[in-house]
């Protein structure tokens, strides 16, 4: 018989800058989930990747100097290292710049345009370049993007749309009629009460004002909306739209895509329209997990508080960091990552619980027995209760986990770690050693703990697999698959046990945070320097000749209108009066400019910008995230017109 098939997505990220805690939460559940899975019978597939378009790449690889494509490139290397650290056990990564998605997308554009879902008009909005979103006077909150704060711009851009407002009704009636399609239930809620129910806008899906970005086949300076090019990735993964179908007519609808909250209206609205439109049934489950919080909120750069996974990884190893992500943030809700707790729990529940069970354990195997496991044959009444509960358990972890309730699971599984503690305290094996007419009750309490520790490992190999693994190792134990957790009987008397390592080390916390603190600080000195020395390809003397540099003088100066970053100056260079655009708004009252002697690179080819025509660019100098900036202005008087070089 075949088998059942799961098949879970992450969000694909977007390779724009080293990922963070936050986003590591999102692939460690999924990774977890995939594995409790495979363990369970499940045939599995498990798809991550990387979100490679947009405005935003683009300017990120202008600012470095260098090709989109080769500046993702770097990233995504990393991205993948880092799920190797966290042992990610993906099936299929997929980036957007694959060819394979790259035509699917275009098919799929074409598909709905000749079916007049997709229909082309003209768009007046405000755009939030990070979140690559338009936004209605309306929708802004203070003037600002409502997503992330941060400020828009005012564009008009000829664009193809997306009759979402046709499948609206089709959606409300689909979400109300399948509890199941959005959890956890309160973000249910919020897309239909927020989003839905106010009426749907019909969104517009295709963009002229950059290019890094799949092309409309028929209309070639639209490139397709970076959301409708990402969500298809978890179709055009299973080799939807290409010629081989096999995984997609295997794998589709997906059993959950698992995201972050703050994306799950994309993929509760628009992907399930996507889908409707295009005729294909719509995924089982969209999971909305909370946010990773650290102390002072939401992590950000320029907070510096972005909690690194590669430094915790390195320091604590991958479960550590895992089995906090798991077990302590609260699935569906946002949560707290804080180096204070996380090293605590390590200590508490990892070094002690865990890793004491098990070298107590091979300790007095090996102290009482030369290290062989007895045969259980002098049981007692006191031991049911280890039994009854370490064969309970396996069923609460897979309720748990079909229900995604992951840290429940994880606190099934600490219920017998604990009772096999309490089990050694009751049964004191120490005293039973010092009776010879006791051996035989002491081996079986010993194969009892052995027999409690494979059933505990066996249950958390989907969570922490490396120690899962070093438990096998030491105990010695073969049998792992989980059927074998239908009877408590799977160590095999005579086994011989290695006492290894301890599982987890005590950590010293003040230590530990001062050393943490310290590298930190290392990393921020260290980042700064490296982004003083990206330097651009070399040029001959001759390549800089090609630019005209000479020194203006700032006649008059205002704001254009309706483009809150830019300024119009009229400058005097020697003689000849021109007109300049530039985003320098933000940093200077146009008073406060009128009279300077300024820099212009003065055979720039003219450039239109809100209707203005901008006869050659300002220089100056800002900071990598744009927190500062100076126009490059001459300290005296010098004649307009002067060269400089
Ligand atoms: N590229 C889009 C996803 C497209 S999916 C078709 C994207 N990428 S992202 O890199 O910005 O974010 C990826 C995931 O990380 C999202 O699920 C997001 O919610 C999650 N998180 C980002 N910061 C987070 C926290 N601080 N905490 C938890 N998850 C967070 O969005």
């Amino acid at each position: 018989m075949d088998k059942k098939t799961y098949y879970i997505t992450t969000p694909i990220y977007y390779p724009s800058a080293k990922l963070h805690i936050g986003n590591t939460y999102t692939t460690v559940a999924a990774d977890a989930l995939a594995r409790f899975k495979r363990l369970t019978g499940y045939d599995v597939m498990l798809l991550t990747g990387t979100d490679e378009h947009g405005q935003k790449i683009q300017r990120l690889a202008e600012g470095k100097g260098v090709k989109p494509k080769v500046y993702v490139d770097e990233i995504v290397a990393g991205i993948k290292d880092l799920w190797s650290m966290m042992n990610i056990s993906y099936d299929k990564f997929i980036r957007t710049t694959d060819d394979y998605h790259v035509k699917a997308v275009q098919d799929i554009f074409k598909k709905l345009y000749d079916q007049g879902d997709i229909y082309k008009d003209s768009y007046e909005g405000w755009y939030c370049t990070p979140c690559e979103s338009f936004w209605t006077e309306t929708q802004l909150v203070n003037g600002n993007c409502p997503d992330c704060g941060r400020p828009v711009e005012k564009a008009k851009e000829e664009a193809y749309f997306f009759k979402m407002s046709k499948y609206a009704p089709k959606l409300i009636e689909y979400i109300e009629s399948h509890p199941e399609f959005i959890q956890p239930e309160s973000r249910k809620n919020e897309m239909i009460n927020n989003f839905l129910k106010p009426g749907l806008q019909d969104l517009c899906v295709s963009r002229t004002s950059f290019d890094w970005g799949i092309p409309v086949t028929f209309d070639e300076k639209h490139v397709i909306y970076v959301w409708i090019d990402a969500l298809a990735n978890y179709i055009t993964a299973l080799g939807y739209g290409n010629e081989n179908t096999d995984l997609y007519n295997k794998y589709w609808p997906a059993d959950v895509h698992l995201v972050g909250k703050d994306i799950l209206r994309f993929h509760t609205i628009y992907w399930p329209i996507m889908l409707m439109a295009l005729g294909i049934p719509l995924p089982k489950q969209v999971f909305g997990h909370g946010w990773l919080l650290v102390d002072g909120g939401k992590m950000s750069k320029s907070k510096g508080n972005v909690v690194d996974p590669v430094v915790l990884v390195n320091h604590f190893g991958a479960d550590p960091v895992r089995y906090y992500l798991l077990r302590e943030i609260p699935f569906g809700a946002d949560g707290l990552f804080n180096n204070e707790i996380f090293i605590k729990k390590i200590n508490s529940d990892l070094a002690n619980d865990l890793g004491n069970l098990l070298s107590r354990t091979c300790a007095m195997v090996e102290k009482y027995f030369g290290g062989t496991i007895s045969a259980p044959i002098a049981k007692e009444d006191i031991d049911d209760e280890l039994i009854r509960l370490a064969l309970e358990t396996p069923k609460k972890v897979e309720k748990s986990i079909d229900d995604l309730r992951i840290p429940e699971a994880l606190d099934s599984i600490w219920e017998l770690i604990g009772r096999a503690n309490k089990y050694i305290d009751e049964t004191t094996p120490w005293i039973l050693a010092k009776d010879e007419s006791k051996k035989e009750r002491l081996g079986t309490v010993l194969y009892n703990l052995a027999e409690a520790l494979r059933f505990a490992s066996v249950c958390i190999s989907a969570f922490l697999p490396e120690t899962s693994e070093k438990i096998n190792k030491q105990l010695n134990v073969d049998v792992t698959t989980w059927d074998s957790l239908a009877a408590f009987d799977g160590t095999q008397a005579g086994t011989k046990v290695n006492k290894g390592e301890l599982l987890f080390p005590r950590i010293d916390i003040n230590e530990k945070i001062a050393e943490l603190n310290k590298l930190k600080e290392e990393q921020a000195d260290a980042s700064k320097k490296v982004e003083i020395q990206q330097i651009k390809e070399e040029i001959t003397i001759d390549d800089f000749e090609k630019i005209d540099l000479r020194v203006v003088k700032v006649l008059s100066c205002e704001p254009v209108k309706g483009a809150n970053k830019l300024l119009k100056l009229k400058v005097d260079l020697g003689g000849e009066e021109r007109q300049v655009v530039s985003g320098i708004a933000k940093y200077y009252k146009p008073e406060d400019l009128v009279g300077k002697y300024v820099v212009l690179v003065a055979n720039l080819k003219p450039v239109t910008l809100r209707g203005e025509t901008s006869q050659g660019m300002i220089l100056a100098a800002s900071t990598e995230d744009d927190s500062k900036l100076f126009t490059v202005s001459i300290p005296g008087e010098l004649p307009t017109g002067s060269v400089v070089r």
